[in-house]
């Protein structure tokens, strides 16, 4: 098993990267660590992805691990759309692509919500793995994950960041995950410290049963309630075509009934004991 390589060790370390003209910048706007081997972790156990694609490169530090994991692959090929990798980066990330001697990825400088209905044209069903990192509002995450879906073949993998944080990308993987097509696949959480007031209340409601008040009230307030973990990142498996009928509607689960596992970090092979979305709500 292939360990983290050195390159991305160094820049945790020293928090430091460096672009094009020679500058030296601090990392901003990256994945962490336990992020980064989540994904690190889900590639390397699954030996036929060999074809990604990224959203948001930044300074690099997911291509790193993506292109990392697939290193050596036969076919291996990462794609990565950025509008602004030169403009606003100093092409930082491709740097440090090169730095690490990957020679296989290709940068597409234009917006996601452009560039993916393209690629769709060409590469339907082409690729293994997606990740999602790029403009966090709603209508944009929606956009690369319905795009990332026509992409992905059976099998794949759909990988979003910044689920807790913004609630745009909450509300957007909130609706994806009732796609019959994917199932929950594995997450990075955080455990919620609650304060005292919480508490109180959560012990008030206890006396009524969970389900209840699921039906009751609004997902948000429910979950401000009685979720345990904040997911960061998400992964979801494509286990179907996307076979949606014209009229499909369906709200009915969200985040919050997907119980995430206790464990702050959950690979392919954690998550691959527990139930799926589906069965937890049964
Ligand atoms: C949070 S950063 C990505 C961080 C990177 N994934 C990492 O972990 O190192 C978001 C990136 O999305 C890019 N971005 C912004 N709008 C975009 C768009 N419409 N399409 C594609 N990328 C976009 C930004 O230039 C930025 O590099």
């Amino acid at each position: 098993m292939l360990s983290i390589p050195l390159e991305i060790r160094q820049i945790y370390e020293t928090g430091l990267v460096s672009g094009k003209s020679g500058r030296t910048y601090e990392v901003r706007d990256a994945i962490d660590r336990e992020e980064g081997d989540f994904l690190f972790n889900l590639i390397r156990h699954d030996p036929t992805i060999c074809r990604t694609l990224e959203v948001g490169c930044a300074h690099g530090i997911s291509s790193l691990y993506i292109c990392s994991a697939i290193r050596g692959r036969d076919g291996a090929s990462h794609t990565i759309l950025d509008p602004f990798q030169h403009s606003e980066w100093d092409a930082v990330g491709i740097t440090n692509l090169q730095k690490a001697g990957i020679d296989f990825f290709t940068l597409i400088e234009r917006k996601s919500e452009l560039a993916l209905p393209l690629l769709v044209d060409r590469m339907e069903g082409a690729f293994d793995f997606v990740f999602v990192d790029g403009r966090h509002t709603f209508d944009h995450t929606l956009l690369d994950c319905f795009y990332a879906t026509r992409l992905l073949r059976v099998g794949g993998y759909l990988a979003i960041d910044d689920v807790g944080t913004f609630q745009g990308v909450r509300r957007a993987v909130d609706f994806l995950i009732n796609y019959p097509c994917y199932q929950l696949n594995g997450s990075v959480s955080t455990p919620i410290r609650r304060s005292w007031r919480n508490r109180v209340v959560r012990t008030a409601m206890a006396t009524v049963n969970r389900s209840t008040w699921a039906g009751i009230l609004s997902d948000r307030f429910y979950g401000r309630i009685f979720d345990d973990l904040v997911p960061r990142m998400v992964a979801l498996k494509k286990v179907a075509e996307d076979r949606r009928n014209w009229d499909w509607h369906d709200e009915t689960l969200s985040l919050t009934d997907a119980k995430l596992g206790q464990h702050d970090c959950q690979t392919p092979s954690q998550s691959a004991n527990r139930p799926t979305l589906s069965e937890d709500l049964t």
